[in-house]
């Protein structure tokens, strides 16, 4: 695991579009992780401006890292519909090259396992864009969640519910559970980028990346990832004992 920090998240940002710029001009059809959440908003918004300048990112194949079970597709807090709004449509891509959970499968166990399936189908991803969570979960898989864990639904922690209830106008609204990614599926990602952003990131940060691996802290299986990035701002550093590259 490779940490990168830096004062301006803007230049994370620019670094982070710099390598899928970077793919996608090797590999036009490069299959790409995107991961929901605040967090890499600005990343994608920055990939969309540079497709209107002429990038093209059309021929990129998505998979997406999870989904609230109980949400169709149209549901704006729906994983599908963040897709949609801040990648399929402006970056040009047709909805049939992405691949994500049903969220509203009549059997969400099936839906999990067909999710996997299809990644496996197009062989694998070739780079992961994840964010992290408080209490250090990736995608949706949290404290206790097996490294070798695959594609499933899992139910979520009192700490995530109230993390995402800022989306919802109704705190009981908030899905209470989701089809995730396992760690071991993030895990084959052939290339990883870990984006961490806050104060509110800092002890996730430190555990992941200067705790032990450890199935309590989901994040630090990273340490096992052969290939992966963390870029984070000062703030999510903040609470490291040794202090990262700067970007
Ligand atoms: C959700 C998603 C995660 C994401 C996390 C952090 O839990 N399932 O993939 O990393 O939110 O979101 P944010 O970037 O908004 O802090």
């Amino acid at each position: 695991m490779r940490i990168t920090s830096g004062s301006d998240s803007d230049q994370l940002i620019t670094f982070a579009a710099d390598e899928v710029e970077e793919l996608v001009r090797r590999q036009p059809n490069a299959v790409l992780g995107i991961a929901t959440g605040s967090t890499p908003e600005p990343l994608y918004a920055e990939l969309s401006r540079r497709s209107a300048r002429g990038l093209d990112l059309s021929g990129l194949r998505i998979t997406c890292l999870d989904e609230y079970v109980g949400l169709s597709a149209d549901h704006p807090q729906s994983y599908r519909h963040y897709i949609t709004e801040h990648v399929l449509d402006p970056w040009g891509i047709d909805p049939g090259n992405a691949v994500m959970p049903v969220g509203d499968a009549p059997d969400p166990d099936a839906a999990a396992r067909d999710f996997e399936s299809r990644i496996l189908a197009w062989g694998g991803i070739d780079l992961q864009i994840l964010g992290v969570g408080p209490n250090g979960h990736i995608a949706f898989n949290e404290p206790g969640s097996a490294f070798d864990s695959r594609t499933r639904v899992v139910s979520l922690t009192p700490s995530t519910l109230e993390a995402n209830s800022r989306f919802f106008e109704d705190e009981a609204d908030v899905p209470r559970r989701a089809i995730t990614q396992g760690v071991g599926t993030i895990l084959e990602s052939r290339r990883a980028i870990l984006l961490a952003f806050g104060e509110g990131k800092a002890d996730a940060v430190r555990a992941m990346a200067e705790g032990e691996a450890t199935e309590d802290v989901p994040a630090s299986a990273l340490q096992r990832h052969p290939n992966a990035a963390v870029l984070i701002d000062d703030k999510a550093a903040s609470r490291l004992r040794t202090a990262p590259a700067s970007v």
